[in-house]
């Protein structure tokens, strides 16, 4: 039978990039973290007659000669964000802000003695507000260790947590090790979340599986979820509504708006709670 040459060319195997995941680690909390020597720091208002404190370094050059991962300090050097290098955990986004009033506001009562987890928690100012409001244990989470070493955990330090009732955790929501590692941290034995917090970390589409599956994974059958981000990310990719749609398409958690702002960069922070 006649055939073109072509059709009988072996197919090249397509290769795909191997992604070198960030490693999983606890961070530990040494005293110079917690409280760094001559550390600067400015107000951040959450609401009237709230401030939490974040450090402030006077420029970029001292920031940059604290990070010791070459890739992260490459990275931070020139650009917001580097796709899963650097995803923006030094500075605070805005949906943090609206989590910390929608927990002093609504939840104050509700988080006394739980066990709380923050995904992509950068300065930490959602876990540090249900600290105050008396949850037990906070778990902080954030790609980066240095984030984690060089910013959240002065700000325990500068808002008065005690390093005790917090651990801190880094590494990439695709490593095989981060679930274990996230429901083990401070505890004797692997324990799920009562609260799950997560803030603008929906702005690609291509990280919802991965998020979707620690939620599932780490969020008791009582527990709660929130998802806090702007409903769209230009340039990006992610929005508020194509999460929702992904979430409800797992089939496995119901899903509610809590709050949301209408003008100017509108966002939204919505509830996941288990389908039962
Ligand atoms: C835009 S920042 C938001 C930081 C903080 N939640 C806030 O609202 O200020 C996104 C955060 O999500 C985390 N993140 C993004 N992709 C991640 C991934 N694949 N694995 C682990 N963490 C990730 C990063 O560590 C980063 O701190």
């Amino acid at each position: 039978m006649f055939q073109f040459g072509f059709f009988d060319e072996p197919k090249k195997e397509e290769k795909k990039p191997v992604l070198k995941l960030i490693p999983t680690s606890l961070v530990k909390l040494s005293h110079s973290a917690v409280y760094p020597k001559d550390v600067q720091h400015i107000p951040v208002n959450i609401k009237q007659g709230v401030q939490l404190k974040k450090r402030k370094f006077s420029n970029k050059e001292s920031l940059l000669q604290e990070i010791s991962d070459s890739s992260l300090k490459d990275a931070v050097s020139d650009v917001d964000v580097r796709n899963d290098v650097y995803e923006g955990g030094f500075k605070i986004w805005e949906s943090t802000i609206d989590m910390c009033q929608l927990l002093i506001e609504k939840m104050s009562n509700e988080l006394v003695g739980k066990r709380v987890l923050d995904l992509g928690c950068g300065h930490g100012f959602v876990n540090i507000t249900a600290l105050k409001l008396g949850c037990e244990h906070a778990v902080f989470q954030d790609l980066n260790a240095d984030v984690l070493k060089v910013m959240t955990a002065a700000n325990l330090g500068l808002n008065d947590v005690l390093p005790e009732t917090t651990s801190l955790v880094a590494g990439d929501w695709r490593s095989p090790g981060l679930l274990n590692m996230l429901l083990n941290a401070g505890v004797q034995q692997s324990t799920k979340f009562d609260f799950i917090f997560t803030c603008e970390t929906i702005y690609r589409e291509d990280c919802y599986e991965s998020l979707c599956k620690v939620l599932e994974n780490c969020l008791s059958r009582k527990g709660f979820c929130f998802v806090g981000g702007k409903r769209f990310y230009f340039g990006v990719g992610g929005s508020m509504d194509s999460f929702v749609k992904y979430v409800k398409n797992r089939n496995l958690f119901n899903v509610e708006v809590v709050w949301s702002l209408n003008e100017g960069v509108s966002r939204d922070i919505i509830k996941l709670t288990w389908k039962s």
